[in-house]
């Protein structure tokens, strides 16, 4: 009796991710190439079954890997060796791409520069404006990829952590009643987010830049967090002629870390920064305890230094990165 084997090869190479297969493969390669960094990853892309034998239908039904949906895998030997994610964003013409990761036995054939063209065409074929990417301040040959590729950095944002229980208190010069800072009136709400985006460009707010309306709190939105044991808290400075000149928000959700951000009007810089955290930090120390992160950018020497005076440390700098299609 003829045995046919089938001749895997055949099927080695490029081409777009296929859910009802591909999964399983996918993940055991980003685990193998990112490890401990992928748990890093507060949206528990993958979750904890990573590792388990689960079928494609789990995978496919699991709102987690379904992010993996889109995007190019290489094959070599009939197994999946690369991996490319391409993700659509709220703006129909941007993109983000993600887990681009090749086995380490495979690298430096061009595998990452043929998975990075497909997904550049994919998206000029959808009308596609702009993909960006992030990737770890360090990771010289990932950045040295997407730069030949036409990728421009924008800046690097920093990921700190620090537990309530472990933050030390800031003092204030002068103190506390040295720098008028108040709960941000709600009507205000459309100054705060001018504020906020002249502080951090809109493109290293990741996944999506801030919402025009991130600082509104309707009161259904109040009632919703009540209800929900919400939290979001914004501590506003406004200077002599009354502009708002330095923010900072505590937001809390039960069982994720609490999250801060510190804004300060760059004319104000130096001088705000202190007393805002300082404020966040006495407010801290009163709320449930848990962990506390800060996403803030990574040239703000100011503010580093009182996070690590505040005893927060960096987990992670990424460097964000663009490629614009419209030109
Ligand atoms: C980064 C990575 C995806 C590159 O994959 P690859 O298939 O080896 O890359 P390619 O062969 O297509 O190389 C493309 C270019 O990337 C750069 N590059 C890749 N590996 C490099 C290395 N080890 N040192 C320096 N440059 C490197 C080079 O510019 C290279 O072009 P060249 O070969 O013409 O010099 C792979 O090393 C990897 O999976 N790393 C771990 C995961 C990771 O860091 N992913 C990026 C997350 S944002």
């Amino acid at each position: 009796m003829a045995i046919t084997v089938a001749d895997t090869r055949a099927r080695d190479g490029l081409r777009p991710i296929d859910m009802s297969r591909d999964v399983p493969q996918i993940i055991e390669l980003l685990k193998l190439v990112f490890g401990e960094a992928l748990e890093l990853d507060d949206q528990q892309l993958l979750g904890d079954d990573v590792g388990a034998q689960l079928s494609s239908l789990f995978y496919r039904l699991n709102p987690a890997t379904s992010r993996l949906a889109n995007g190019f895998v290489w094959l070599a030997e009939g197994r999946i060796v690369g991996n490319v994610t391409l993700l659509p964003t709220k703006a129909w013409d941007r993109f983000l791409v993600a887990n681009v990761a090749v086995h380490p036995n495979y690298r430096r054939q061009g595998i990452a520069r043929a998975m990075m063209h497909a997904v550049t065409s994919a998206v000029k074929t959808r009308g596609g404006r702009a993909i960006l990417l992030q990737v770890v301040k360090d990771n010289h040959s990932a950045i040295d990829l997407y730069r030949s590729l036409g990728y421009v950095g924008l800046g690097h944002m920093s990921s700190w952590y620090c537990s309530t229980s472990r933050l030390r208190r800031l003092d204030s010069p002068g103190g506390d009643l040295a720098i008028d800072i108040r709960p941000l009136p709600a009507r205000r709400w459309r100054e705060a987010y001018t504020l906020d985006t002249a502080c951090v460009p809109p493109d290293l707010n990741w996944p999506e830049p801030l919402r025009p309306d991130a600082y509104r709190q309707t009161l259904w939105q109040r009632l919703g967090d009540f209800m929900n044991s919400r939290l979001f808290e914004t501590w506003a400075v406004a200077d002599s002629r009354d502009h708002l000149v330095g923010l900072t928000t505590i937001t809390g959700q039960w069982g994720r870390p609490h999250l801060v951000t510190l804004r300060v009007h760059p004319n104000h810089a130096g001088r705000l920064e202190r007393p805002l955290l300082a404020k966040v930090v006495r407010r801290l120390q009163n709320l449930p305890r848990r962990n506390v992160r800060i996403d803030h950018p990574d040239d703000d020497t100011v503010a580093n230094t009182l996070l690590a005076e505040a005893n927060f440390a960096v987990q992670r700098t990424l460097t964000h990165m663009r490629l614009d299609l419209s030109r």
